[in-house]
């Protein structure tokens, strides 16, 4: 069986699956382009989402200042830490879709008197607005990140969203100084602001005609102060709905400096129903197949774009991404919790790997969500928190921000288990602002070892040295309160010789190499 294979830098390669017994370990070989640097490898592609959805706010994140568990002014000191760890570089906030219901007014001054409201999309919960516009701020300062707020065009207006612009960013006025009597003196830098979010769905269930025109209106009155700048995102397509972001760009590439794209991984079809940690190789499979779609679409969109935008100034914001599976047996359907296992860590590698490919397009991209819901970094059960195999994935790609990228071509046997079939290799590489060169090796075939031959042009590297991310079964993850048993551990398995790198990747692993 023959199949084609789309690798780095759109080039073609054909792949020959051997037809008959398949033996225990493949072949594979790749080119690294040293000799011709790519794009940078920008950091926001790291952006976490946090939106007050089931407990990636409440619980996740806060606590509350009068918690037995450790915090700081609220927000728990371990789930901090971890955080910083990560170099979260953008939190993304209040949503989604809680966005375009959310009126900050309601989150701001003391907090036993802000309204407590429903949450409609998540759950029917209450929402006691505890976590509000300072609060968040005081999130990503604690992480160290930069703030991406969106704003509410669902049912908010232009006024409502231009005042608590000015609330956030200006250096005086009335509403500087309701900013300063609520406890925060100087403006806050406000780098990006996203005009609504889904506006094709839970955000208005608008046309994209008509929501473009939204979108030129609402972002006419974000203004940022002088000698400050903020970067708006338009709210951009579900999927492949390609008429949306091509009405998008055109009607209103004039007002905006990024566009944004969702796409999650969703086995066995909307709504979710495949369980997230009780699943075999046809759900392994089918999970690896619908993450390298996120290739096609990024292809796609991406072409949409530089017919109105060829010189590229708006960026595409990918920011929401991940897997989506059901919610985990008797937690609340609305919560979107779900398990976190060694598939999970094979899907992020795969997109941060899809990620470098597009690099001249995508600038950000936001996996969802950070934490205790849908694909999260790190987990949390009372105390207890478990940093899961998706968040020592992106441990793993540290090094790519702002590392330039490499161009690499892959050709690799086909993994093929019933209806998907894949190329079973996932590659990029960057060599880092130090000139350190890093190439990720992922084999999604859980069966087979795959050695991988390299050729490296433009470079010669002396050393060779990595770590992998591996574990016996597919299903495996990580306990609350106990070391990771899926992290990434020294990786033996790389050679140099005659110019060529030659890597033999376990089954269903992530292989992060470092050449030097
Ligand atoms: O991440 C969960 C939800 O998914 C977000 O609120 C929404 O934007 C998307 O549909």
């Amino acid at each position: 069986m023959k199949l084609r294979v789309m690798t780095a830098f759109g080039i073609l390669a054909a792949a020959v699956a051997v037809p008959g017994a398949a033996p225990a370990q493949t072949q594979a070989t790749a080119v690294v382009r040293a000799d011709t640097p790519g794009p940078v490898y920008d950091r926001r592609i790291f952006t976490q989402f946090a939106e007050h959805l089931g407990k990636g706010i409440y619980d996740g994140l806060w606590v509350g200042p009068d918690s037995p568990i450790p915090n700081t002014r609220g927000f728990r000191n371990d789930v901090i830490a971890a955080l910083k760890q990560l170099g979260v570089p953008v939190i993304r906030w209040p949503g989604g879709c809680f966005a375009d219901e959310y009126h900050w007014r309601e989150g701001i001054g003391p907090k036993t008197k802000r309204p407590v409201k429903i949450n409609t999309h998540w759950g029917g919960v209450t929402e006691p607005n505890t976590v509000g516009t300072h609060e968040f701020m005081d999130l990503v300062e604690q992480v160290g990140a930069e703030p991406y707020v969106s704003g509410n065009v669902g049912n908010g207006s232009p006024q409502e969203m231009a005042e608590w612009v000015e609330y956030m960013t200006a250096p005086a006025g009335s509403l500087a100084d309701e900013r300063a009597a609520n406890g925060h003196k100087a403006p806050w830098a406000l780098p990006y602001f996203g005009i609504g979010n889904e506006l094709w769905g839970c955000g208005g269930n608008m046309r994209a005609e008509y929501a473009a025109d939204v979108t030129r209106r609402y972002a006419t009155f974000v203004k940022a102060p002088a000698g400050t700048r903020i970067l708006k995102i338009a709210s951009g397509a579900n999927v492949d709905d390609y008429k949306w972001t091509e009405t998008m760009i055109r009607e209103a590439k004039g007002q905006v400096d990024g566009l944004s794209l969702h796409y999650y991984t969703v086995p066995g079809s909307w709504p979710p129903r495949a369980n997230s940690s009780d699943f075999g190789e046809d759900g392994w499979a089918e999970t690896m197949s619908l993450a390298l779609r996120m290739d096609e679409l990024v292809t796609k969109h991406s072409a949409i774009m530089d017919k109105y935008d060829p010189e590229k100034r708006i960026f595409l914001a990918v920011d929401e991404w991940g897997t989506w599976y059901a919610s985990d047996p008797g937690t609340n359907p609305g919560f979107l919790r779900q398990h976190n296992t060694l598939r999970d860590a094979l899907v992020a590698a795969v997109h941060l790997n899809i990620f470098a490919k597009h690099a001249d397009r995508v600038k950000m991209s936001a996996i969802a969500q950070m934490v205790n819901v849908l694909q999260a970094m790190i987990l949390t059960d009372g105390a207890k928190i478990a940093l899961t195999p998706t968040y020592q994935v992106f441990m793993m790609y540290k090094p790519y921000m702002d590392a330039t990228v490499l161009p690499i071509t892959v050709e690799a046997p086909a993994y093929t288990r019933g209806q998907w079939s894949m190329p079973s290799v996932s590659a990029s590489a960057v060599r880092d602002k130090a000139g350190v060169v890093h190439v990720a090796l992922a084999n999604l075939d859980p069966n087979k070892t795959a050695t991988v031959t390299t050729t490296l042009t433009g470079l010669s590297a002396r050393t060779v040295s990595g770590q992998v991310l591996t574990a016996p079964t597919m299903t495996a993850t990580n306990g609350y309160g106990v070391a990771p048993t899926v992290a990434p551990v020294r990786f033996t398995g790389a050679k140099l010789a005659g110019g060529k790198l030659t890597a033999t990747l376990p089954a269903k692993s992530v292989v992060m190499l470092e050449l030097r």
